[in-house]
């Protein structure tokens, strides 16, 4: 078994039968909250592709609406108005369930805060998506136990996550976002929470994961590690103000 992430090229009506559709495609993508007595625009007009492989890194001062794209690409929020499609699908006119639905089958998340079940093992919490979807005894324990040896944990796999440094935490929180093999992998400032060493070793997973075919997007606040992914997006006052690859040669 490895980590790479099979694209079986189908079809979607408008990519040729060989090439699989971006994994993300937004288009005239507007995002307002309505808070009652204020309305506040926080996207206003996202134009995005992303390509199956790709590993890209979404930067920007605060406010400027990180979170909320990631949110919308990751199907946590719908738009205002514009097009999303997903791995092909789109979600912009999705309900609830919908939404929730493709979340799982192809949304694979990294919070800042690890999000990890404090009452369970880490082997517990990375199995849980694999019992949700209803995967067989045996399925979850090779695919649990092959998850923690790609995060570099094996050893740690009966502990509780209190139990655990933040950066064991966060890999924990990473095997759990692959156990169902999401084509895509999102995370919102995951190493927030770390120290800079910390930081960086979970940087260098990103990297081994982006370098086995897995697609990744990426907030952060710190240009370094930004300048470790292939492509920086950013944004301000919720519009796309730079989107380039990163340069090596700097
Ligand atoms: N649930 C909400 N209701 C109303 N306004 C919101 C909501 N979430 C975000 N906003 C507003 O939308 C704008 C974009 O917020 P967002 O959280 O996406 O920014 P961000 O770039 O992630 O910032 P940070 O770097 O501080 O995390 C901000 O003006 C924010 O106040
Ligand atoms: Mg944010």
């Amino acid at each position: 078994m490895n980590l790479f992430v099979g694209r079986n090229g189908k079809k979607n009506g408008q990519a040729a039968p060989s090439s699989p559709p971006p994994i993300i495609d937004m288009r005239g993508l507007r995002k307002v909250y309505d808070t009652g007595a204020i309305q506040v625009e926080a996207l206003r007009g996202i134009e995005l592709v992303v390509q199956p492989r790709e590993f890209v890194a979404i930067v920007g001062p605060s406010g400027s609406g990180k979170s909320t794209l990631l949110n919308i690409v990751g199907c946590l929020d719908v738009p205002s108005e514009g097009s999303y499609r997903l791995d092909g699908e789109e979600v912009a006119e999705l309900d609830l369930d919908e939404l929730a639905d493709i979340r799982n089958r192809k949304v694979g998340f990294v919070f800042q805060s690890f999000n990890l079940l404090p009452q369970i093992t880490a082997y517990e919490n990375v199995e849980m998506p694999l019992l949700f979807k209803g995967a067989g005894a045996r399925e979850r324990r090779e695919r649990v136990g092959w998850l923690f040896e790609q995060v570099g944990l094996a050893d740690r796999m009966r502990h509780k996550p209190t139990e655990l440094s933040g950066g064991q935490m966060q890999r924990v929180a990473i095997a759990r976002a692959l156990a169902c093999e999401p084509a895509l992998i999102l995370a919102d400032e995951p190493t927030g929470n770390l120290d800079t060493s910390s930081g960086q070793d979970i940087m260098s997973l990103f990297e081994q994961l982006a370098e086995k075919g897995h697609t990744l997007v990426l907030i952060t606040h710190d240009a370094a590690l930004a300048r470790r992914t292939r492509r920086i997006v950013r944004l301000q006052d919720g519009l796309i103000v730079e989107d380039g690859p990163v340069s090596r040669a700097a």
